[in-house]
């Protein structure tokens, strides 16, 4: 029986792991887990002699692959795939894929209660602020982008867009104003919320300039990923403008002293969680599961991403 490998630190539910199993059992192959394990070794023993490989964050580096003498195709289980080695990927002939869209509900959910968190003082007593009537913008309109800006709807925000690789139309298309650059995104919103993939283009990317644009009193929400952040010149910025407020769904490396600095202007949660939810692990597990099958079986790759 070809064995396919679920690695994953940050475990799947129990129920979405059974899921997977019983996509492919079926269809003739073994699933095995590598969960909570603690170094990349292990990953490289645990993937020797499997066919297939799903991932969440876990990182499929060359030297994974190197180990991976049978392997044909890897998975990450999720939208972003910047764990993947892609051109490692290429050169051992494995293909990669992700699984979009499959876990974007349960991260616009999260970003909508961050602001609410931020907005209430991160539930210590005291004054707060309502989302109805402020003004949110989402730094791209893609899965995650468009639920947020449904979602943001239904508390009464405005709520407006910039995302280079969509048209105006695209963007307006469901009630959502598009706006015709960065600058103006961050000047105009009460609420920026980042939902772009860190990439050689993406990473540092928003910093002083950007940041410092903000309205009064705004808060920029990033549960994307942390590498696309200038972390020192978010600190700067912050030291200036007492009114902004940073909050991230994965700690920025100078989060010890942005709370230190800046206190509840400032969270992050302590892990990753915005897929950490059992309809998410059961959609993005299952999706790759089905895309496993379809590679092998049929040759299927239309989520292939190291093209
Ligand atoms: C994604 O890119 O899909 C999310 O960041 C989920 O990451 P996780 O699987 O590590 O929770």
């Amino acid at each position: 029986m070809e064995k396919v490998l679920i690695a994953t630190q940050k475990p799947f539910s129990k129920q979405a792991v059974e899921e997977i199993r019983s996509i492919l059992a079926p269809e003739g192959y073994g699933l095995e887990t590598l969960e909570k394990y603690g170094s990349e070794e292990e990953l490289c023993d645990a993937v020797t002699d499997a066919v297939a490989l799903i991932v969440r964050s876990d990182k499929v580096t060359a030297k994974v692959l190197e180990a991976a003498r049978e392997l044909k195709i890897v998975v990450r289980a999720g939208a972003g795939y910047d764990n993947l080695d892609l051109a490692a990927c290429t050169a051992h002939g494995v293909i990669a894929m992700n699984t979009p869209g499959q876990n974007s509900n349960a991260v616009a959910e999260l970003a909508l209660a961050l602001m609410v968190f931020m907005s209430r003082n991160q539930f210590n007593p005291g004054t707060g602020r309502e989302l109805k009537g402020r003004t949110l913008g989402l730094q791209a309109y893609g899965h995650v982008g468009r639920l947020v800006a449904g979602i943001a709807r239904g508390f009464g925000m405005k709520v407006q867009a910039f995302d280079p690789y969509l048209t105006t139309e695209q963007i307006e298309s469901d009630g959502t104003k598009a706006v015709s650059s960065m600058d103006e995104l961050y000047s105009t919103s009460d609420f920026v919320s980042l939902h772009i993939p860190a990439t050689p283009e993406t990473k540092g990317s928003i910093g002083y300039a950007l940041i410092s644009k903000m309205p009064k009193g705004a808060t920029l929400v990033n549960t994307a990923r942390k590498e696309i952040i200038n972390e020192e010149e978010l600190e700067k910025v912050l030291a200036e403008r007492e009114d902004l407020k940073y909050v991230a769904d994965v700690a920025p490396a100078n989060y010890a002293t942005l709370r230190e600095k800046f206190g509840l202007r400032v969270f992050a949660t302590p892990k990753k969680m915005g897929a950490e939810t059992a309809e998410a692990n059961e959609n993005a597990g299952t999706a790759a599961a089905r895309q496993i099958v379809g590679f092998l079986k049929h040759g299927e790759t239309r989520f292939q991403v190291n093209r």
